[in-house]
């Protein structure tokens, strides 16, 4: 049995899932070895800094790698247990792309060791756990695998997805309930054995393709339940109904509990884990590919209603509050407040503000319109359309006196007692005419 201050582990990928999982293993005891492709990530790790916002990360990571339990590196080294969380993102026809995964199994393998632990956190298709044993087998034909060795085997290989919320990532990392799939109940366990370190939440055993299976689909369930908030939105929108209080109202029925609709729905995993199912099983999933249309065709939606607000007010500059895929974190990733504020700047140039506390320029694609990024302040003072892309704490703190008199269009509902804005009666049928 190892002692806390024997196990070593390696992280493979620092970002959002990585750092912060690197960073509480670390405050165990544990030696933690960083691994990373981006030598600007590595060297800010080293010096005890963050690359991306996170709740209490900093000081976090400042503390393990001044106490030297947590180190950061592009080159691998052994370790007892290896933790994937590269990125899993898919291509133009939606398939997934494990590319990453097995580049870095392909970096484990020449140091890996009988007795070593490996555990893929990335949201993966069912069947990648086996595809990074398969790899494994053939890079190091003298170590005996999982699934092909029967208990017999040199090494663990398991699956164990990430259900963290940003900005809450280093609570839920500890408290969370984690599902953790073996190729082998065997490996189940000794990956369970890892986690009991630092989890307090339950820790649930099944195999590999369960837990693979079971990340996608805890996704597809939040899309298809957004997407139905989505599509209420649009219906009450042709009907002139406020849909926040229907479904307010409708919500106080004790076996109903819809969501809230916004311009789309954002961020690495809601927005693309469900085509890693669709792409899986194209003939069974009507309803997930149906949400997946919705929730992009929202977006749609709210760029031809700001594109008729913005038009029948000529001249007249525009905010666009916010630019993240949900509120108060600094993630831009599949944001569609993003897509909509690209395409609002794209037909409209230098009348476009941008908000966004959690930016300090403007993205790119953005910066070459005219649009310019201002602070609230500036916002409220020089712009009498305003339209709520993200609901961030210091956007929802804009009393009413403030923005009475303003055109508002408000995507997230954060306003409630804002004057009804005027929209043109062509934004109004939910016309998919796009600006420009
Ligand atoms: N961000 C979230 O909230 C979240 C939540 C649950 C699950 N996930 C899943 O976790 C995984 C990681 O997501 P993320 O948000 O942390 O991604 P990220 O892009 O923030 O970080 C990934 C890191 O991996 C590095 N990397 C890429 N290839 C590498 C390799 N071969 N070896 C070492 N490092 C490599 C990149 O340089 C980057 O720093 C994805 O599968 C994602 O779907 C993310």
């Amino acid at each position: 049995m190892l002692t806390e201050t024997e196990l070593t582990v390696v992280v493979m990928g620092l970002g959002y899932i990585g750092l912060p999982t690197a960073a509480v293993i670390a405050r165990t005891g544990a030696r933690v070895l960083g691994v990373d492709v981006t030598e600007s990530v590595v060297e800010t790790i080293n010096s005890g800094r963050v690359h991306i916002e996170e709740v209490d990360l900093d000081g976090l990571v400042s503390g393990v790698v001044a106490r030297g339990t947590l180190r950061a590196s592009m080159t691998i080294e052994p370790a007892d247990v290896f933790v994937i969380a590269v990125p899993t993102p898919f291509d133009d026809d939606h398939a997934p792309d494990i590319g990453y995964v097995l580049n870095a199994a392909t970096t484990i393998a020449p140091v890996l060791k009988p007795g070593d632990t490996i555990i893929l956190e990335s949201t993966s298709p069912v069947g990648t756990t086996e595809q990074v044993r398969d790899l494994l087998a053939k890079l190091r034909p003298d170590i005996r695998v999982p699934g092909r060795a029967g208990e017999q085997a040199d090494i663990a290989i398991a699956y164990c997805p990430e259900r963290v919320l940003p900005g809450r990532i280093l609570v839920e990392l500890i408290d969370n309930d984690r599902v953790i799939g073996g190729i082998t109940p065997r490996c189940a366990r000794k990956a369970l054995t890892f986690y009991r370190r630092f989890v307090r939440g339950a820790c649930v055993t099944t195999t590999a393709r369960a837990a693979e299976m079971t990340k996608l689909t805890e996704n597809a369930f939040r899309d298809v339940n957004i997407a139905f908030a989505n599509e209420l939105s649009l219906i009450a929108d042709t009907m002139g109904v406020d849909v926040w209080e229907v479904i307010r109202l409708a919500n106080r029925h004790p076996r109903v509990n819809i969501l809230q609709p916004g311009p789309g729905v954002g961020g690495h995993c809601i927005a693309v884990d469900p085509w890693f199912l669709v792409h899986a099983a194209p003939d069974q999933t009507p309803l997930i590919r149906t949400a997946r249309e919705v929730n992009d065709g929202k977006t749609d939606h709210v760029i031809a209603q700001v594109a008729a607000l913005v038009e029948s007010m000529p001249g007249a500059p525009v905010a666009c509050l916010g630019l993240a895929f949900k509120a108060n974190i600094d993630d831009f990733r599949e944001s569609p407040a993003l897509k909509v504020a690209q395409a609002v700047a794209q037909a409209f140039g230098d009348r476009v503000r941008i908000v966004e506390p959690y930016a300090r320029t403007l993205p790119a694609a953005l910066a070459q319109t005219g649009a310019t990024l201002v602070d609230v302040d500036t916002a409220i003072e020089t712009c009498p359309i305003m339209v709520v892309l993200v609901d961030h704490d210091v956007f929802k703190s804009i009393p009413l006196e403030e923005r009475a008199d303003k055109a508002v269009l408000d995507t997230r509902g954060i306003w409630p007692d804002q004057p009804r804005p005027v929209i043109s009666a062509a934004a109004r049928s939910g016309s998919q005419r796009q600006p420009g």
